[in-house]
């Protein structure tokens, strides 16, 4: 999604910082980037598609002290130069991350006040809007001030104003960062796009302005009174983007996840499982569960769901978040809300949090990046050890989601005496086993036979029952979103009641079959798409006597580990697809890392 970098430096380095931040921004995903820097007068270049493609507009001969920079991630306005940020109006020139959803409105009443807009852009008339408060007040802050009380939606802001030395900074349901660094200060929507210049960061509150001079950071809240802020030194390992020979990020990350699953359990069952007793809270005060998520996030919650129901004997109701912030809650004093969530800012699945936190329910957040906003803002953070995931599909992040909400189950099993000693010595046996059997399954050589036999096809059927059911649809959105094949993910015995009418000669359709109960029922519905034609490919766990026409066999665990180990072909076999289709698959078109609009 749209990312914003921001410089006021000591040296005059500004177009290195922007384009570096810029480039550190791309794995976010963006259609458009653009730069406005000041050098006799403020300057702007602009240019559609690749960072590379800004650059070559770039001369590093010019020097310049202040600039800022944003890669745009079209919501008004189709992919264009002229839609592109940065936009200016007047005296005042601006970057934005955000939806103004009254923009309709302001713009008719700017034009009213003569106003006149180049663009299809609701960043134009906050533009617009901060200079006509500009213009009234004389004052950039007091405009800074009206325009917070004016408009509706979500910003994260970075303005330059003509004639004034600093840059101006505020949000609303959109992340920014201030940081400082020896030779000046900056502004961006992820530590990352700054953290090869700056030493110290914090995160922005709401309704609080950054004025970032060369030498310093001073915030102001409403009043325009100064507050404290709260520096904390930058990780510099996050700067390792090192491929490590692999040809994509998605694959290393693929790869990773053994490590990744070790990082995230170990600290939990250090003394097996009284330590997962000790160290997360307390869940049996709960009778109901909620699990709030986006995409894969969401899939995670389905797996999650199937896990806490049968070992726990608790009900989990699971919501894509989008729909769960406007709908009626059933929850009361009983439930806990769990949002799940890679970045920690995904707009709809904070906009959940917040909701059930005003509503006094108790919220938990799974989440990978330290220091998100919803890290932040719930009242339990259980956080997941996937590292930085750069790709923008998720793969790792996926995973470590899972073996967290697997936890939550096995300690809920647990404290509920639902599980028997000897059951638990099983488990904690399968999760030291685990990161082993991950490796080898991530090794085997099917996974490209099987992207050969079907990345020609127009469309791909997953199926399952039960939790291979929420696997199966993990497993489409990953072909989906890198491949751009069209595929669907169905509960196995659904398909035929009208679904099937797709299934051609040659159609593939992907069987999951780790359940042992549901394991016939789903061989069932693999032959009924198999006599109308498809080529079935078969995952499975057991050692089954199948008729499919491919088969990937992965090692049998406990089922609070199933999924783990079954993901993995899902992954490699969407990656394979996408690579023989020349895919560029760590970013896929109009995909974006970080959702931060609703
Ligand atoms: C798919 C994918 C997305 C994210 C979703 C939620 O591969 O990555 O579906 O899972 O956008 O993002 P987070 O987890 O950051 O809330």
């Amino acid at each position: 999604m749209c990312g914003i970098v921001g410089y006021n430096g000591k040296d005059k380095n500004t177009l290195h910082v922007l384009i570096d931040g810029l480039k550190a921004l791309e794995y976010r995903g963006y259609d458009s980037a653009g730069i406005a820097y000041k050098n006799n007068g403020i300057n702007i270049i602009k240019s559609v598609g690749k960072i590379d493609e800004l650059e070559k507009k770039v001369d590093y001969n010019i020097k310049s002290n202040i600039g800022i920079g944003h890669t745009r991630w079209a919501t008004h306005g189709s992919v264009n130069i002229t839609n592109c940020h940065p936009h200016n109006v007047g005296d005042i020139t601006i970057v934005h991350n955000g939806i103004i959803e009254n923009f309709n409105s302001l713009k008719e009443e700017l034009e009213n006040k003569k106003y006149k807009f180049n663009t299809k852009t609701d960043t134009e008339v906050a533009c617009a809007l901060i200079d006509l408060f500009y213009n009234e007040t004389k004052d950039i802050k007091k405009a800074l001030v009206k325009f917070m009380d004016k408009v509706e939606g979500s910003y994260a802001l970075g303005v330059i104003v003509k004639g004034d030395d600093n840059i101006y900074s505020v949000r609303k349901d959109s992340p920014l960062i201030v940081a400082k660094g020896d030779n000046g200060n900056f502004i961006a929507s992820d530590t990352i796009a700054v953290s090869k210049y700056a030493d110290s960061v914090m995160y922005l509150k709401e309704n609080i302005i950054a004025e970032i001079s060369s030498d310093n950071i001073t915030l102001f809240d409403r009043d325009l009174n100064i507050v404290e802020n709260d520096f904390k030194e930058i990780d510099k390992s996050i700067n390792n983007t090192d491929k490590c020979g692999y040809d994509y990020y998605m694959l290393k990350e693929i790869h990773e996840q053994p490590k990744v699953f070790r990082d995230t359990v170990s600290s939990y069952l250090e003394n097996g499982i009284d330590s997962l007793i000790d160290k997360m809270p307390d869940f049996t005060k709960y009778n109901r569960i909620d699990i709030v998520a986006c995409g894969s996030a969401y899939h995670t919650g389905l797996v999650g769901k199937n896990l806490i129901e049968e070992f726990a004997d608790i009900p989990v109701n699971v919501e894509v978040a989008s729909e769960y912030r406007y709908k009626k809650n059933f929850y009361d004093d009983k439930t806990l809300v769990i949002v799940v969530s890679q970045s920690g800012e995904t707009a709809d699945t904070l906009a959940a949090l917040r909701k059930a936190k005003g509503d006094n329910i108790d919220t938990l957040a799974i989440v990978n990046v330290e220091g998100s906003t919803m890290a932040r803002e719930a009242n339990i953070l259980l956080k997941i050890k996937a590292g930085r995931e750069i790709a923008v599909a998720t793969t790792k992040a996926y995973s470590a989601q899972v073996a967290m909400l697997s936890l939550i189950a096995l300690n809920l099993a647990s404290a509920k005496g639902n599980i028997d000693k000897n059951e638990i010595k099983d488990i904690l046996k399968d999760i030291k086993e685990l990161p082993v059997k991950l490796e080898n399954t991530i090794l085997n050589p099917e996974y490209e036979k099987i992207a050969n036999a079907i990345y020609e096809n127009e469309s791909v059927f997953f199926i399952g029952r039960g939790i291979d059911y929420a696997l199966s649809m993990e497993g489409s959105l990953k072909l989906k979103e890198i491949s751009y094949i069209n595929s669907q993910a169905y509960a196995a015995g659904e398909l035929k009641h009208g679904t099937i009418s797709l299934i051609d000669e040659g159609t593939p359709v992907i069987g999951i079959l780790t359940e042992d109960n549901l394991v016939l029922k789903t061989i069932s519905n693999m032959e009924e798409v198999k006599s109308r034609g498809a080529v079935t490919i078969g995952i499975t766990n057991n050692n089954i006597d199948s008729n499919f026409d491919y088969k990937i066999e992965i090692p049998k665990v406990h089922k609070l580990l199933q999924p783990l180990l079954t993901v993995i072909p899902l992954q490699l076999i969407s990656y394979e697809v996408a690579k023989l289709r020349k895919c560029n698959i760590d970013q896929p078109k109009n995909l974006a890392k970080s959702v931060t609009v609703e």
